[in-house]
């Protein structure tokens, strides 16, 4: 393995029992996956691999020479997640393989209910990645800091002053509701893209890709954001689909500090509470990402990570321990405060066709002989 060469990033996520309630992951659950992902590092199978949690989500990052979609490391994730699921059933850990929706691997962990982002990259002469993971909200939770991260200008100095950036890039974006994708081009297509990614519970940034011109080769993604839908999976409401995403950094690319700007703003996204409330996503260190007030407020976590020249991961830095986020925390609790007296009402409780549970068409049917016409 050396630089030039492929090497792909899984970060592979699955809420398989929390401790307590929807709060943390037990750590036998954590020493469990080490275990297995340890055994498949020993065989060959991986390159590396870090264990951790965000909040209830049990954290798989990966690297390999597998390529995306490999049912080898599908499968092994997959493995990981059922054994430890066991030790939650075991240790009565609250909605235990909540996100195993199905019963047996047939090859694709896509549509089972664990979160994936992956990417395969040309490893660069120095690879910067993070990875960042979030509790309690939906893959949408992404539009708005990737587009700054790639597209604003205001959060981004290296799109205007940064000739190896100043082309843009290229967006894909998912319909999930239709199960479509359009792929738009900034700065070209800008309020084209924000148009789309504005309706951020039925459009999602998907992939971001360099242009035609970039150092890096137009068909490699930059980034790459999970999209599983649970309750498309499930038919029915089994949880958020708290995502994960992987963005690389430097070099013709936002530099650290562009792609970890967005989260000085804790901007409003929807999960929280039953997976139907809108609230601040509070960015945070690992050891702060247990959701607790009202299960929240939705929580981000940012590692940040160098890829050697043999694939190793080297890190991770726990970017959002730092005081220079402290005022976005501050802002967040302020904004959930805020949130929160707005009680059972909108815009704090989510629209109807977008909340997880609802009691309406009980209430309905309850009520049905007492509505009378208004004349
Ligand atoms: P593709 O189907 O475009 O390969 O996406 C894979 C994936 O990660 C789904 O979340
Ligand atoms: P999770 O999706 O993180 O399991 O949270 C579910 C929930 O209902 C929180 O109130
Ligand atoms: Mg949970
Ligand atoms: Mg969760």
């Amino acid at each position: 393995m050396a630089v030039g060469e492929k090497i792909t990033v899984s970060v592979i996520k699955a809420d398989i029992g929390g401790w307590p309630g929807h709060s943390s992951v037990h750590p036998a659950l954590m020493e469990k996956a080490k275990e297995i992902l340890a055994a498949a590092k020993e065989e060959g199978i991986l390159t590396d691999f870090y264990v951790t949690h965000c909040g209830d989500d049990l954290q798989l990052v990966m690297t390999h020479k597998k390529g995306v979609d490999s049912s080898e490391i599908h499968g092994l994730a997959w493995k990981a997640f059922e054994e430890g699921t066991k030790v939650a059933k075991e240790l009565g850990l609250y909605g235990a393989g909540q996100d195993l929706l199905k019963d047996a691997f047939s090859g694709n962990i896509r549509g089972m209910g664990p979160g994936i982002a992956e990417m395969e990259i040309t490893l660069r002469k120095s690879e910067p990645i993070v990875t960042f993971h979030m509790d309690k909200t939906e893959p949408g939770a992404f539009n708005l800091p990737i587009f700054r991260m790639f597209a604003d200008p205001f959060n981004t100095a290296g799109l205007v002053i940064d000739p190896n950036m100043h082309m843009g890039f290229r967006f894909e974006v998912w319909d999930i509701l239709e199960h479509k994708r359009v792929f738009l081009s900034t700065p070209e297509e800008l309020y084209d893209l924000l148009a789309l990614i504005g309706a951020k519970s039925r459009y999602v940034i998907k992939r971001v890709f360099p242009k035609e011109g970039h150092k890096i080769d137009k068909n490699e993604p930059v980034a790459v954001i999970s999209t599983e839908k649970l309750y498309q999976i499930a038919g029915e409401y089994v949880g958020k689909d708290d995502p994960v995403a992987i963005v690389r950094a430097q070099s013709g690319l936002p530099a650290l500090g562009e792609v970890l700007e967005p989260f000085a703003f804790p901007h409003l996204v929807s999960g929280w509470m039953r997976g139907s409330h809108n609230g601040p996503i509070m960015p945070v260190p690992l050891r702060h990402s247990n959701p607790t007030r009202f299960d929240g407020p939705p929580r981000v976590v940012a590692l940040g990570w160098q890829i050697n020249s043999e694939g190793k991961l080297i890190g991770p830095v726990d970017l959002f321990d730092d005081p220079a986020f402290e005022w976005a925390r501050q802002k967040a609790l302020e904004i959930a405060d805020y949130m929160r007296r707005h009680g059972p009402f909108e815009p704090h409780r989510l629209p109807l066709e977008d909340m997880e549970y609802t009691t309406l068409p009980h209430v309905l049917e309850k009520l049905k002989d007492r509505f009378k016409s208004v004349e």
